[in-house]
Formats: C-alpha cells, sequence, structure tokens
C-alpha cells in the first residue's frame, strides 16, 4: 500500500510517500518546507506567518513528492497543533481525496511521534510504553496494541521541548532551543551550576519544566548582577539544564516501563533528537528488570515530518479507520483516543 503522509501542524510544511507491506516500509520520497529561518526572528511560531507560509509551499511539495505516482490511501494530521496550520494540510488532503477518489485517514500528531519508531525496529511487542517529548507536548503513553493508547503520564506545564526553547531565548540563542542547548552543553559541566531537577521524586508519572526554566532565569539574573557571567558558564547552564530534564525523563520513563511491565518501550519527538537523552535512555532501559526492546525514532524522524504521519496512517487504514473527506476536519486540541473510545475517534461525527 502506497501512503501519501501530509503534515502542518505547526512550522514544518512536509509531505512523504511511504510504501508499506506488514512490518516493513520504505519511504519512497519526500520533501519539506521549513520556515525555522523565518521564525527565528521572533523568538517561537507565530501561528499567522506559519499559515500563510504552508499555503505557499503545500502544492508545490505534493507535486514533487507524488510525481506521476498515485497513492492508495491520504494521511494527514487532523491535530493537535496550530488550528491555521493545521487546516491547510487537512484541506490539501481532503481535496486530492476527492480529486483521486482515494481513502483519507485522520493522523493524530503524538500518533506520528509514536508511530516514527516503526523506521527503526520491526520487533516492537506490547504493551509498549512510549515517551514522546516535543516542543508543545512531554506525555508517557501506555500503549495495548495498535490504535490503543492510554496515557499515564504526563507535563503540568511546559512540554520538556517548550522549556528548551524557553532556556536558550533566555540564553540568547535563538529558536529552536533545543539543538542549540545541546550543542553549548557538549562543552559545559552539568555539575558546576546545579539546578533543580523537577518533580524527580513525585512517585508519579508526571513532570513539570517550568520552574527550571524560571531557575535558569534566576541564575543567570544572578550571575550578571555578580558581573561574572560569561560564554563558559552559558555552557555550564546548558549542561546542567540539559542534565536535569533527562534524568527526570529517563527515571519516569523507567519506572513506568517496571510498572506496567511492558515488552518494548519508545521515544519519539523532537526531544529525541537529543543525543544524551537517547544514550541515557538506552543504558537506563537496559537495566530495567524484564528485558523490554528500546525503539528510539531515527534521527532525521524525531522532529516533525510527514513520514511518521504516512507510516500511522498505513496502520490506520489497514484497519479500514477512514474518513469521508467532506467530513475530515481539524482539532486543534485533538487529544489521543483512550482505549474504549478509539472507535468515535477516528470516525467523528
Ligand atoms: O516534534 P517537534 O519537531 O515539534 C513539535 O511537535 O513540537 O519538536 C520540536 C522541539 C523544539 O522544542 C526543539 O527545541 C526540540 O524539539 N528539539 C530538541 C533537539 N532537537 C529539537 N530538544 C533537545 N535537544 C535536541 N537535540
Ligand atoms: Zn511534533
Amino acid at each position: 500500500m502506497i501512503v501519501l503522509g501530509i503534515e502542518s501542524s505547526c512550522d514544518e510544511t512536509a509531505v512523504a510517500l511511504l510504501q508499506g507491506n506488514k512490518s516493513t516500509f520504505r519511504v519512497l520520497s519526500s520533501g519539506m518546507a521549513t520556515q525555522q529561518a523565518i521564525h527565528t526572528r521572533y523568538g517561537g511560531v507565530v501561528p499567522e506567518v506559519a499559515a500563510r507560509n504552508h499555503i505557499a509551499a503545500i502544492i508545490p511539495l505534493v507535486k514533487k513528492t507524488l510525481g506521476s505516482r498515485i497513492p492508495d490511501c491520504i494521511a494527514v494530521t487532523a491535530g493537535p497543533g496550530l488550528i491555521t496550520s493545521l487546516l491547510v494540510g487537512v484541506h490539501t488532503a481532503r481535496a486530492l481525496a476527492y480529486i483521486y477518489k482515494k481513502q483519507l485517514v485522520r493522523v493524530n500528531h503524538i500518533e506520528g511521534h509514536i508511530y516514527s519508531n516503526w523506521f527503526s525496529s520491526t520487533g516492537i511487542r506490547f504493551p509498549a510504553l512510549a515517551l514522546i517529548v516535543s516542543g508543545g507536548h512531554t506525555e508517557l503513553i501506555l500503549m495495548k496494541g495498535h490504535g490503543l493508547y492510554k496515557k499515564v503520564g504526563a507535563t503540568l506545564d511546559d512540554a520538556a521541548g517548550e522549556a528548551f526553547d524557553k532556556a536558550a531565548k533566555i540564553m540568547d540563542l535563538g529558536y529552536p532551543g533545543g539543538p542549540a542547548i545541546a550543542q553549548r552543553a557538549k562543552y559545559g559541566d552539568p555539575k558546576a551550576i546545579p539546578l533543580p531537577i523537577p518533580m524527580l521524586h513525585s512517585h508519579d508519572f508526571r513532570f513539570s519544566f517550568s520552574g527550571l526554566k524560571t531557575a535558569v532565569l534566576y541564575c543567570i539574573r544572578d550571575k550578571k548582577k555578580q558581573k561574572i557571567y560569561s560564554d563558559a558558564m552559558r555552557d555550564d547552564i546548558c549542561a546542567s539544564f540539559q542534565h536535569s530534564v533527562v534524568t527526570v525523563l529517563v527515571k519516569k520513563t523507567c519506572a513506568a516501563a517496571q510498572r506496567y511491565k511492558v515488552k518494548s518501550v519508545l521515544l519519539g519527538g523532537g526531544v529525541a533528537a537529543n543525543l544524551a537523552l537517547r544514550e541515557s535512555l538506552t543504558n537506563a532501559v537496559s537495566t530495567v528488570p524484564g528485558k523490554s526492546l528500546l525503539a528510539i525514532a531515527p534521527l532525521h524522524y524525531c522532529t516533525d515530518n510527514a513520514a511518521m504521519i504516512a507510516l500511522a496512517g498505513y496502520f490506520r487504514a489497514k484497519e479500514k479507520k477512514f474518513v469521508s473527506p467532506l467530513r475530515c476536519d481539524a482539532n486543534p486540541a485533538w487529544e489521543l483516543p483512550s482505549m474504549k473510545d478509539a472507535h468515535d475517534y477516528y470516525n467523528p461525527r
């Protein structure tokens, strides 16, 4: 089955053509129009600007990605995300499905990040636990089967990626902040300037990152007052910040993996591109009793992309979870379905 995936939930317009056959997946072609350079100026994504750029980019991308091929099915991110951005992808997908008379599936963006792990492993078994860490989400999701999710943990405030972005803004490191902080952290000492590790001992699967960002703000303000703030100190703060985020993510993921006796642990979302997190989770999962398999999304499929949407769409299409082009809508606050309402979820009334 050949699936055309379309992603436009934030500031990347992405289109990919994927060939799926049971557990083998091949990306036939893909295209991406990134708006990072535009939004860097503002220190974050400006929704109206993002939507206008999606409109300009999407049709040429679809044309280039498809070439002369016609997909069997179209999968589109229908939420969560910025409504003005989502609508561009959803309406494009609706039009394509209508014109080509092909089946259409709605994909939840988080679900796409979860399924990006199927690119790196064909041996994923259920129950699986996915840590999804991105600019908008920090969630631990228990997955009992394809399309069957239960959120077992989440952030109470900022997402991990959002914390990276805000801390980077405080340190004038530009947007997106994650890669910039990770780069500086390589030169810093994580122990030189200790920062809090929020909720580390809370005995639950909740996270909180807004206090950590404020700790960075106060730390820098104090160092500047004392006139001892330097580039080297900024590198230490980056290393310490990254250490705090990674430590709490890894500890709670392993605790949840043990608690739910999972067979696989998955890692996806933009922050999954963080090498310290990948390394630390790899080491920690190997010590969890029960020998869970760890799958980590390939680096180039961690941040937003359309191949992961096509892959999640492939599994939905196999289950015949189609939606009529005229009824396919975008939902900016679309939650992953709990196990019992999985059917209604893919078939909005
Ligand atoms: O998944 P994604 O592309 O978009 C959302 O769905 O939000 O994630 C983007 C987030 C940004 O907050 C960015 O700073 C973060 O992922 N990120 C990283 C790294 N690369 C991207 N965070 C930490 N380390 C990285 N290497
Ligand atoms: Zn994302």
